[in-house]
């Protein structure tokens, strides 16, 4: 039996998609600790490929039991818009289980995310605008509607007659814009109470049951560490911890339980949103990894900003997740430039920093120290072992290796499932241990 916890060592958009979808079929529950909506993973199975938002990526393992923990703000309406779509495509799911503790994303938080980044104009966050930061704001406030209050018929009018309320005046009177329409939300939550009452659960306690039983879990990290609200870079990140730790708090069960956390990066960077990226590509070589990696956003279709692999980043995320292995992804991207550049450490006001700052200011300011590897022109799409990369390409993922200081486990070369190198089985890891 192995806990594994799989968390994005940047700013998202990682493939993490594809390696829990991978890694799920060896774990017999794939748990979602943190995260709403924002998230998106496109999964390809077969010819067909699938996007999802708030369901775990294991959902398309028919299987396998799925979780939604406590720590995952859930808007309704997308979760029956998932669910129903792949019952469209005959796609015959996993057992789901939603955590009654998870807080709910409601249509002020939509409307609130909107009003606060048109307030902000030059300073906006660039938020996916569903909601994310407005709930956990109300979360944390003490002001939250959870699943367990919708489902209780006797008081949630009353609760959210009083949230409505508040968040009318406060609508009306800070952002001049006008209200919502409280019957209209009744009716609507009404409705969604009815479809989400048989998948609700004490999720915390499935969990800890199925470890009793020494099954397989896999944590599913949305997001990434840069975006993380206490470790990222604030105030451009998300609102929740995308970061390792929340695997635990995120889903109700303690942090001794977690055998092993797996780092996904990218073999480059982007990051989608505004806020510094110190080693971000503007011209053609930029244009040339947007363009191969098909760099837009699966919630937005945002164009991503692209750059090169930052390993003081990679040091970070290693630090502050306790990263036993890093996954890398789309190593495939690569094939075809001259050149490939490492960041490896940051130039700041004449001083070398090491470290990841921070300060968003001093960030902005960094310049990026690049060591120059050779790059290479083969098609790796095919290559299932290391030795089937050409040597610039096995040599570029020691480099990472060395200066991340984290062993890699996993490679991706293709967009497909099929498409990865296997270097270490991170659920035998535990094992052997
Ligand atoms: P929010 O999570 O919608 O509040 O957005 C806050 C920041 O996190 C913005 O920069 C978003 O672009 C970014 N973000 C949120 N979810 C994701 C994701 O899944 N991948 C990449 N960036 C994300």
């Amino acid at each position: 039996m192995a806990l594994v916890v799989l968390v994005g060592a940047q700013w998202g958009d990682e493939g993490k998609g594809k390696i829990t979808d991978f890694l799920a079929e060896q774990a017999r529950i794939v748990v979602r600790f943190q995260g709403g909506n924002n998230a998106g993973h496109t999964v390809v199975v077969g010819q067909e490929e699938f996007r999802l938002h708030l369901l775990p990526s294991g959902i398309l393992h028919p299987d396998k039991e799925c979780l939604i923990g406590n720590g995952v703000v859930i808007d309704p309406a997308v979760l029956r818009e998932e669910i129903e779509a792949l019952a469209a495509r005959n796609v015959t799911i996993g057992r789901l289980y939603i955590s009654e503790r998870a807080h709910l994303i409601m249509p002020y938080h939509r409307y609130l995310d909107k009003l606060q980044e048109e307030r902000k104009g030059e300073a906006k966050i660039g938020t996916t605008c569903r909601g994310i930061g407005p709930c956990y704001a109300d979360k944390i406030s003490r002001e939250g509607i959870r699943v367990v209050d919708l489902l209780d018929r006797e008081h949630f009018a009353e609760k959210l007659r009083r949230n409505v309320d508040l968040k009318n005046e406060y609508i009306e009177k800070i952002f001049g814009a006008p209200g919502l329409d409280y019957e209209s939300i009744l009716a609507e939550f009404k409705s969604h109470a009815e479809f989400l009452r048989p998948y609700t659960a004490d999720a915390s306690m499935i969990l800890s049951q199925a470890v009793y039983q020494g099954k397989n879990v896999l944590f599913e990290g949305a997001q990434g560490t840069l975006l993380d609200i206490d470790h990222g870079t604030y105030p451009f990140v998300t609102s929740s911890n995308p970061t390792a730790s929340e695997a635990a708090a995120g889903s109700g069960i303690g942090p001794t339980a977690l055998d092993l956390v797996l780092g996904v990066s990218k073999a480059y960077t982007t990051r989608v949103g505004e806020g510094p990226f110190p080693t971000e590509l503007d011209g053609p070589a930029g244009e040339e990894i947007r363009s191969k990696g098909r760099e837009f956003g699966t919630t937005t279709g945002r164009p991503r900003r692209c750059g090169w692999f930052d390993a003081v980043i990679g040091r970070y995320a290693a630090r502050v997740n306790g990263l036993d292995y890093l996954a890398v992804t789309k190593l495939d991207v690569l094939s075809g430039l001259d050149t490939l550049k490492i960041c490896n450490a940051y130039r700041w006001r004449g001083e070398l920093l090491t470290e990841f700052p921070a300060n968003v200011e001093v960030l902005a300011e960094c310049e990026p120290v690049y060591e120059e590897l050779p790059g290479w022109s083969e098609d790796i799409t095919g290559a299932r072992r290391l030795k089937d990369l050409p040597k610039a390409a096995r040599r570029y993922l020691e480099r990472i290796t060395e200066l991340v200081e984290v062993p890699v486990a996993m490679v991706g070369v293709g967009v497909r499932r099929s498409q990865t190198i296997v270097i270490q089985d991170v659920f035998a890891d535990v094992f052997e241990e």
